[in-house]
């Protein structure tokens, strides 16, 4: 291997069994596959350690070593502390909590912005809190670009804004958005930001420290991990929210504060085959190398996104190309970043035509609103039962793009 390598796709693919079977999977945006490492770590930790964990015998403490490496995996995948995380069910389960945490914090016509873009999960329980008396305001997707623009948060933000939740990027736009920028800008405005990053974190590394965000979600079934979300919160915010367990749990165990019935044990153990199959994959593009976790799981990534930018170029030019295709967002003025999701609608079809056609061609993907039903109103699909939408990770290959292509070429 050079020093640059390139991602070694087959490698990648040997580790997740599901890809035998002959089928392109691309719905990884409503969640990915698991490697083995996962799957192996699952059966492996409810074979020998699923009983109450840290207890004091064998079983149990080797229980409670495990649950503990798995919410240290989650927590480097962002770069956070292991006190500044907590795992919960989902993500939509993560916010609904987080709001009421925050809620006690909050007085009558204090502001909290939210998007039109948002999947649901940052966004309904937020909205709700209108009554208990705070004001909602909507930062609007730009007609133009179909997508949320820096200006129009300007006119919203003022001396009661106390939260901006918002985007990393959207799971049907794909674009992303400047986090770093946008975060500034709100803590200046004196209110908290609160970034939804399911629809990013399998594609590029993310580093909250950098970013400065207040609060920050991902789900772990998007990164190659079983069914769970995770809640990051700086420390000293986290410490002033509401306890939403039983009253006798300690005031500085945010993970029992904020997960009201307790953490996932075997999921959340599973989770240390996540960064097991990411360490591997690190191993065989840069044997030898000696280098700390972050610094691997960076390289990892930057593996990923190149890979993945190369096959995007191949989908959006096709979409761009093909007359009578919208893709969603790419009428941005500015060229900005996207992962690999792309949505599109074709004129004058239902867009559910195109998954019941690709399925007889062993191609998965689907369309929908996909939970992001504000965003699909906005853009105008509803009418034909939402957006059409592709998603690759790091282990689809070339190979499914040219599936991919030549299935939308024949059915449109
Ligand atoms: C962008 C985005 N945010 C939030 C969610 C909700 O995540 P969860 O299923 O963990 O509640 C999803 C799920 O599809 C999503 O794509």
């Amino acid at each position: 291997m050079t020093s640059h390598p390139t991602l070694d796709v087959e490698f990648c693919r040997s580790h997740f069994e599901a890809l035998a079977g002959g089928w392109v999977f691309l719905e990884n945006a409503g969640g990915t596959l698991v490697p083995r490492q996962v799957t192996e770590s699952l059966a492996d930790f409810t074979t020998n350690c699923q009983v109450q964990p840290g207890e004091g015998y064998e079983a149990s403490d080797a229980g409670q070593v495990r649950i503990e490496e798995g919410r240290a995996v989650l927590a480097a995948l962002i770069n956070a502390d292991l006190d500044e995380i907590v795992v919960g069910p989902s993500t939509t389960s993560n916010v609904y909590v987080l709001s009421h945490a925050l809620t006690p914090l909050l007085e009558p016509g204090d502001e909290i912005i939210v998007t039109n873009q948002d999947h649901e999960a940052n966004n309904g329980a937020w909205r709700r809190l209108e009554a208990a008396g705070a004001v909602i305001r909507e930062w609007r997707m730009n007609a133009d670009t179909d997508d949320l623009e820096i200006e129009d948060l300007e006119p919203l933000l003022n001396d009661r804004t106390k939260l901006v939740c918002f985007t990393h990027c959207s799971n049907i736009v794909g674009l992303v958005h400047d986090v770093k920028s946008i975060v500034h800008r709100i803590h200046e405005a004196g209110a908290l930001a609160c970034v939804d990053g399911v629809a990013y974190t399998p594609h590029r590394r993310v580093d909250v420290k950098d970013l400065d965000v207040d609060f920050y979600l991902y789900s772990s079934y998007k990164v190659f991990g079983p069914h769970m979300g995770i809640l990051y919160g700086k420390r000293d915010l986290l410490a002033r929210l509401a306890n939403q367990n039983h009253y006798f749990v300690d005031a500085d165990d945010h993970q029992r504060r904020l997960c009201p019935g307790g953490l996932n044990f075997e999921l959340t153990a599973a989770c240390g085959g996540i960064l097991e199959y990411f360490d591997q994959v690190h191993a065989h593009h840069f044997p030898g190398a000696n280098v700390e976790a972050s610094q691997r799981l960076e390289q990892v990534y930057d593996l990923f996104a190149a890979h993945e930018t190369a096959m995007s170029a191949r989908v959006e030019e096709f979409l761009t190309a093909r007359p009578g295709v919208r893709l969603i967002g790419c009428g941005a003025a500015r060229r900005r970043e996207r992962v690999a999701v792309f949505s599109f609608l074709v004129d004058g079809r239902d867009s559910r035509e195109f998954p019941e056609k690709l399925r007889a061609r062993k191609i998965g993907l689907y369309a929908d609103d996909f939970y992001a039903a504000r965003c699909i109103d906005a853009i105008g699909a509803r009418p034909q039962n939402g957006v059409v939408r592709a998603s690759m990770v790091h282990y689809n290959s070339p190979e499914d793009v040219d599936r991919l292509i030549d299935g939308l070429d024949r059915i449109i």
